[in-house]
């Protein structure tokens, strides 16, 4: 029996991005609504929030509010995300990217702040990818699955233990799904980012003065990351000149990851 070919991704593409009202989500939506692809934002917030959000992100500027759309879901939900995915028409594209992190010193991290990062960072990944590649599948899509890792997914980094462990985990479960799901057409791909002057480590950064000493010392390049060079990555990996690219993580860190953590 002849094989059925999965249906190559077009230049414009339908993107699922969680974690979309971010810091990091709302610069990698707006460039990818400026390279011309179609995205739906998922988070907590309400819907209305959501969309009065996009709304004054776009202002003066509704062909890129045409591009964007909102969705409420929880990740660590797998009933919810499903439906959200489910519920979208011809998904090609999905972004886990939502996160937290709480620092602690190791011998202070509470069981529950461990279960917390655990469910949202990895499992809720797992379960936003196994949605969106059951979807890809089952409409015979070369879609591609994308996750946002870290550079600290491969560096041990005081006082984040169970970050770093998700992110070690997220590592593992996009190559486990490249190398599983590419007999199905799919692919999956991580961006590493590195200290970025944006959501959680600008938190950090500017609340507690250990972190930023340490920041300050172990970047390469000599400052924070920009929102606009993560957003870059994923526009790489989003185009039709990353097309090639499977089990493979984008590193762009600044070279922090060269550096000795202290
Ligand atoms: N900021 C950095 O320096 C940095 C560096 C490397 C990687 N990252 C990663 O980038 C991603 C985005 O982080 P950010 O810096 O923009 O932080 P952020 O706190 O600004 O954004 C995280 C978003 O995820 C959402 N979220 C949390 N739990 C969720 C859940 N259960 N379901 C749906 N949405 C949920 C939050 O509501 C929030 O909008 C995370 O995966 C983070 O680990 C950040």
């Amino acid at each position: 029996m002849e094989k059925l070919l999965p249906t190559p991704l077009g230049p414009s593409r339908r993107i699922l991005l969680t974690g979309g009202l971010g810091e990091i989500g709302r610069g990698v939506a707006l460039r990818l609504a400026r390279d011309g692809h179609h995205i739906t934002l998922v988070d907590l917030g309400a819907e209305a929030e959501g969309e009065a959000t996009l709304d004054a992100w776009t202002t003066g500027d509704p062909a890129i509010r045409t591009r964007l759309a909102y969705r409420r879901a929880d990740v660590t939900d797998p009933v919810g995300i499903g439906a959200v995915i489910d519920g979208l028409a011809g998904l090609e594209i999905a972004i886990a990217n939502a996160g937290i992190v709480r620092a602690a010193p190791f011998l202070e991290i509470a069981a529950g702040d461990w279960d917390a990062h655990l469910a949202t960072n990895l499992t809720g990944a797992f379960h936003t990818a196994q949605a969106a590649a059951r979807r890809f599948v089952r409409d015979g899509t070369a879609g591609l699955l994308l996750f946002t890792s870290s550079w600290v997914a491969e560096i041990p980094w005081p006082e984040i233990t169970a970050y770093t462990v998700s992110k070690a985990g997220l590592e593992m479960l996009a190559r486990q799904a490249a190398r599983e799901l590419a007999v199905h057409g799919i692919r999956a791909n991580l961006v590493a980012p590195g200290i970025v002057a944006a959501g959680m480590a600008k938190r950090q950064y500017e609340t507690e003065p250990q972190y930023r000493a340490r920041v300050d010392r172990v970047i390469p390049l000599g400052s924070l990351q920009s929102v606009a060079s993560v957003a870059g990555a994923f526009s790489y990996l989003c185009s039709p000149d990353g097309d090639y690219l499977t089990g493979t993580t984008l590193l762009a860190d600044g070279g922090a990851s060269l550096h000795a953590a202290d």
